[in-house]
């Protein structure tokens, strides 16, 4: 089974966890502020699709990965990560930095892309 990114969010607070293996019963979840943490659904908030889906080139064995979105000091991307079966890769962004982040090429991998304002956004690499 491919390994998907699984975050948990407070809204009261704004805390966000990253779960390594979920609670599959019904009935409970993370606790935060006291009311459990949300799970955060990727490509689900209605924000431009273009300018959050991140989008890769293959260049030799690196992963160009681009999202073409501001960084603007209050809205931007937070961060951009590849899954993997075997590994997790994040690289963390700041208002201003470009939005482009290199991974080492692996095939089958997941990217993700997480806005300070539109939340997360996914895109399977094809091979
Ligand atoms: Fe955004």
């Amino acid at each position: 089974m491919k390994r998907e990114l699984i975050l948990k969010k407070c809204d009261h607070c704004g805390a966000m966890v990253e779960v390594m293996q979920d609670c599959q019963c019904a009935d409970c979840g993370l606790i935060c502020c006291g009311k459990p943490m949300r799970t955060i659904q990727s490509n689900s908030v209605d924000a431009a699709f273009e300018k959050h889906v991140p989008t890769y080139r293959r260049i030799e064995n690196q992963l160009l990965v681009t999202v073409n979105h501001v960084m603007d000091e209050d809205h931007y991307i937070e961060w951009v990560a590849l899954v993997t079966d075997n590994r997790v890769g994040k690289k963390f962004l700041q208002p201003g930095n470009s939005a482009e982040v290199l991974f080492p090429y692996v095939p089958n991998g997941t990217l993700y892309a997480y806005c300070n304002k539109h939340g997360l956004w996914k895109k399977e690499i094809e091979q």
